[in-house]
């Protein structure tokens, strides 16, 4: 796998008269992680189909490796940007095998059939995603869980050089989502991914982007962006952020009522 430059230069997007983005700019370089943060309905999910390609921007523009995303076919992107959506699709009659080798189809001559080098490269897709044994399976038989990972599996036999995932953890139990993103972290490929836990996002992301009401409200490393002022801005929470003697940000929510950082929160949030 290579790995792309993504730029979205002050994007925005509109839903008829409605703003869901306005003015985003997020970069990620070549090879790095980038985690994308955000309450529910501030646009993450959207700015994400914006970076495969998959809606225009009203205004400004999308470039991988300095090439206006709207100038790529459909082929040529689905060669070099593959997506994890946040919901899977439910009513795919196919084994995990055949959703997996729907990653290869970008690379096949037209009209050609599936290749014994594809299901070879579908087959170690599914073992690393820790499915070996669930090739024939049906996708509608498979948990939550499973569907995500298969899901996975047919983004990476795409070779991407930019991986965009939304919310890929969130049927995952700790240990594969632990995997998950360690391996991200470590791909070479560039990754975009949206996640709603905190810590782990400042544990695994090389940087953060904070989306509030489809504007970004921070960008930056994990420590310059997950602030308690911020945190009790954006996400009407309160929050503790420690440092770990081995340099991890921690983060310890204040439940409701809580009179300990009551008045710090207070403090932020008027
Ligand atoms: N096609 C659409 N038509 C109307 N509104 C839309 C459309 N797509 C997104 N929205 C609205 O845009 C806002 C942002 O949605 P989006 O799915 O990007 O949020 P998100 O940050 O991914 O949220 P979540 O954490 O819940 O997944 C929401 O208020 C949503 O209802
Ligand atoms: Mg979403």
């Amino acid at each position: 796998m290579t790995a792309a430059r993504v730029h979205a230069d002050r994007v925005g997007w509109r839903v008829g008269a409605v703003p869901i983005l306005a003015e985003v700019a997020l970069t990620a370089a070549p090879g790095t992680t980038v985690g994308l943060l955000g309450p529910n309905g501030s646009g993450k999910s959207s700015l994400l189909r914006l970076l495969a390609g998959l809606t225009r921007p009203d205004s400004g523009e999308v470039l991988l490796d300095d090439v206006v995303l709207g100038t790529l076919r459909p082929r040529a992107l689905a060669r070099r940007i593959a997506m994890v959506a946040q919901q899977a699709a439910t009513d795919v009659d196919m084994s995990a095998l055949e959703v997996v080798l729907l990653g290869r189809i970008p690379f096949r001559p037209r009209l050609a059939g599936v290749s014994a080098p594809d299901v070879e490269l579908a087959r170690n897709a599914l073992a690393e995603a820790g499915l070996a044994g669930f090739e024939r399976r049906r996708w509608s038989s498979l948990s939550g869980g499973e569907r995500q990972r298969v899901d996975l599996a047919r983004a990476l036999v795409q070779e991407p050089d930019l991986l965009l995932l939304d919310e890929p953890t969130n049927h995952l139990d700790i240990k594969h989502q632990l995997e998950l993103l360690h391996f991200l972290a470590s791909s070479p490929t560039t990754v975009v991914v949206t996640l709603h836990d905190l810590d782990l996002a400042a544990q695994y992301c090389d940087r953060l982007v904070l989306l509030h009401s489809g504007r970004v409200v921070a960008a930056g490393s994990p420590a310059e962006v997950l602030t308690p002022d911020r945190i009790a801005q954006v996400y009407e929470v309160r929050a503790d952020v420690d440092t770990t003697p081995d340099g991890r940000l921690r983060i310890s929510y204040g439940r409701p009522g809580d009179e300990a950082t009551a008045g710090r929160w207070e403090k932020a949030v008027s």
